[in-house]
């Protein structure tokens, strides 16, 4: 019989995105016999982690900046995901920025380098990490916000993403999410 493993799964989110891809990553995480908890570290604040095999933080990403409460939950509890299985993940634009091969231009930074330093900074030791799209919300964002990210419409056409709304993008791909999540149930058992 296959052995129930406890997973948390604390995200942080400012545009909403990074919760959907979490409650997914759970659902696919429960259906391979996980007793998982999702949590927004925005609204409760995780004071014990000892009951979880696997930990996973999820982030979306805002010029170059992890949600402060994702960042504090992985500086509060470093040490202790030695003893863990961890695995992390970004929402970001999956961006342009990267595939130029740089890693900022003009605020927006990679979601790599990012994930790359924070995982130094901590000196973390992820089972893996996970790079997906997020949401890209004209509506949710303040007047300079949208002027400033007024340059990515034409390029997110380019990239053949349409409006699901008008001024939605949504960049998720659900079948990279799942199979990454299939990935990393396998993973934590390892
Ligand atoms: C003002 C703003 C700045 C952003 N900066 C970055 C960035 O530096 N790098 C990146 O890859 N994505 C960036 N994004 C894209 C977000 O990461 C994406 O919208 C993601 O869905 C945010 O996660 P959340 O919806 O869970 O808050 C930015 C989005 C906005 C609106």
């Amino acid at each position: 019989m296959v052995k129930t493993l406890k997973a948390l799964i604390a995200f942080g989110t400012r545009y909403g995105a990074t919760a959907g891809t979490s409650e997914e990553i759970g659902k696919i995480l429960q259906g391979k016999g996980f007793d998982v908890k999702v949590v927004n570290v925005k609204e409760e604040k995780i004071k014990d982690i000892s009951e979880y095999n696997l930990i996973v933080v999820g982030s979306g990403i805002r010029m170059g900046k992890w949600v402060s409460e994702a960042d504090d939950f992985l500086r509060n509890f470093q040490k202790e995901f030695d003893q863990k299985k961890l695995a992390l993940f970004v929402s970001s634009m999956k961006t342009f920025v990267e595939r130029e091969g740089k890693t900022e231009e003009g605020g927006i930074c990679s979601s790599r380098k990012l994930a790359e330093d924070i995982v130094a900074k901590y000196g973390l030791k992820p089972i893996t990490m996970g790079f997906f799209g997020g949401v890209i919300d004209y509506n949710k964002m303040g007047f300079f916000e949208r002027k400033a990210m007024g340059f990515l419409k034409p390029l997110l056409e380019k990239d053949g993403f349409k409006e699901i709304e008008p001024g939605v993008y949504d960049l998720r791909d659900w079948d990279e999410i799942r199979i990454w999540a299939k990935e990393l149930a396998m993973k934590a058992r390892q």
